[in-house]
């Protein structure tokens, strides 16, 4: 990538460019430059499209909901039915495994949980490898092929790792993922393994691999996937589209979602502005990013941010302290150095949301809530709801406010948390400290019953008792 191929903003022809998200360089880049950092400043890219190409937002939005009876195979997945705002044409080879279409539900008990009247849980956990980076990776991958890349790679705490590795078998790629050695639940790293990906087990943590993958994708045979890849935002954004047809049109006050490298709360900022410059939207819900407090820099950027920097009036700081050694039992967001901080910040902040922390007790029992309402989630998708809880109690959020909970990823995810935490043995060890155990209140360890029906009867009556059954 030399400096030649970058172009002053002006000159802008095409559907889409990608741009410098710095507005002081805004630099931008055709859509097949292979390119993930600004090489003009070194900044984060994004695709940026000429909305006012799309005509009347209004037929757009009716175009949508008919394909709800469309046979087009496009229209069979929740990302590429929204392609007029995605940077491909229609020849564009797409890699789908029909991702997105997931579910909203209401979460009555979690509702009561966080004191609200109300909440809606997006699952994304339901996308066809188990969480929402299937609807990244679709378009990641498409672009992958466009390029004509034979390797795609990525580094991962075990769902973008699953993602690729499943999209990559299907469009024929080789994948090579790379993984901190020990820290990623069992579940994602055999969904790696069976659909056929190099798995590279790597003596680190996330953000160590994160920094090999910057090395690598500086070699012309490799396709980086990670949410750097800004085509990766492009499909992850979608699910903002899905959620507004969802609530039929209706704005939510709040929308939350968990903050790990930060390239979900980008890319939900990004689909809600896009809706919102187009007319479909008049305004943006508040959206917000929770942390593992042990795994937290943005969170801790945000605390220290100063009135005039929150309302956008002065420039956010250049740099962000990283957190040396992350420490969290919810392992997908076990990240210290997120490299989307800069772009997911400015969205939060343009919708006037936060970014808080919240710690491990709060995690896991929010995520026994959310169990409870016959849903489930891995513990990184937990941080929602524990942080709602927060934040209505801080009073951010009110509890008539409409609410939606992004849960990103699948129970089945992580099932040994899961036991650990209904059989009282969920233990976080703590360096140089006491290890720190988990006393969860809605424990339901599995009982020993004698094989006879009297034993099993006085089992659920004594569960009746004791408030395990409702
Ligand atoms: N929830 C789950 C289940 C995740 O796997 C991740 C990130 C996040 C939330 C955080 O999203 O990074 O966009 O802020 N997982 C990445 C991975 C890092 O490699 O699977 P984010």
């Amino acid at each position: 990538m030399t400096e030649k191929t970058a172009r002053a903003p002006e000159i802008i022809t095409e559907k889409a460019v990608q741009r410098c998200i710095d507005p002081a360089c805004g630099a931008t880049y055709d859509l097949n430059e292979r390119i993930y950092l600004c090489s003009r400043c070194g900044g984060t890219l994004e695709i940026s499209q000429n909305l006012s190409e799309i005509g009347d937002a209004t037929a757009l939005r009716k175009r949508w909901s008919a394909r709800a009876a469309s046979r087009d195979p496009r229209d069979a997945s929740g990302v590429w039915r929204y392609r007029e705002l995605l940077p491909f044409d229609d020849a564009a080879p797409f890699v789908t495994l029909f991702e997105g279409n997931t579910p909203l539900y209401h979460g009555p008990r979690s509702a009561r949980y966080c004191g609200l009247d109300d909440l809606r849980l997006k699952h994304q956990g339901c996308n066809p490898t188990g969480s929402f980076k299937d609807t990244g990776m679709t378009t990641a991958v498409t672009q992958a092929v466009v390029l004509g890349a034979r390797t795609v790679v990525c580094a991962s705490t075990g769902n973008t790792s699953a993602s690729l590795a499943a999209y990559a078998g299907r469009a024929g790629l080789r994948a090579g993922v790379l993984l901190p050695r020990g820290q990623i639940s069992s579940g994602k790293l055999a969904q790696s393994l069976d659909y056929g990906a190099l798995v590279c087990e790597i003596d680190g943590n996330f953000d160590d691999c994160m920094r090999l993958i910057q090395e690598l994708g500086e070699d012309p045979s490799i396709y980086v996937a990670n949410s750097i890849n800004p085509f990766r935002i492009e499909g992850q954004k979608t699910v903002a589209f899905e959620m507004m047809e969802q609530c039929a049109w209706q704005v939510p006050d709040h929308v939350v979602v968990p903050g790990g490298n930060m390239g979900n709360s980008t890319a939900i900022g990004k689909g809600f502005q896009e809706l919102l410059d187009l007319g479909l939207i008049h305004r943006l819900p508040k959206l917000s990013a929770i942390q593992a407090e042990g795994a937290a820099p943005v969170a801790n950027l945000f605390a220290k941010l100063k009135a005039d920097q929150l309302t956008g009036e002065m420039p956010l700081p250049e740099v962000m302290e990283t957190v040396e050694n992350p420490r969290t039992l919810a392992t997908a967001i076990k990240i210290g150095a997120p490299v989307s901080w800069k772009k997911a910040l400015r969205a939060i902040l343009r919708s006037g949301g936060k970014v808080i922390a919240v710690s491990e007790q709060e995690i896991a029992e929010a995520k026994a809530m959310i169990g409870r309402d016959g849903i489930g989630c891995e513990p990184g998708s937990a941080t929602t709801v524990a942080g709602i809880k927060k934040l209505v109690a801080a009073k951010h959020i009110r509890s008539h406010d409409s609410v939606l909970a992004v849960l990103t990823g699948n129970m089945l995810k992580d099932p040994s948390y899961v036991s650990h935490y209904h059989s009282g043995t969920l233990v976080l060890d703590s360096p140089g400290g006491p290890p720190q155990r988990i006393v969860g209140s809605f424990q339901n360890a599995p009982k020993t019953v004698a094989a006879t029906k009297a034993a099993i009867l006085a089992a659920l009556a004594q569960a009746g008792k004791e408030g395990n059954l409702p």
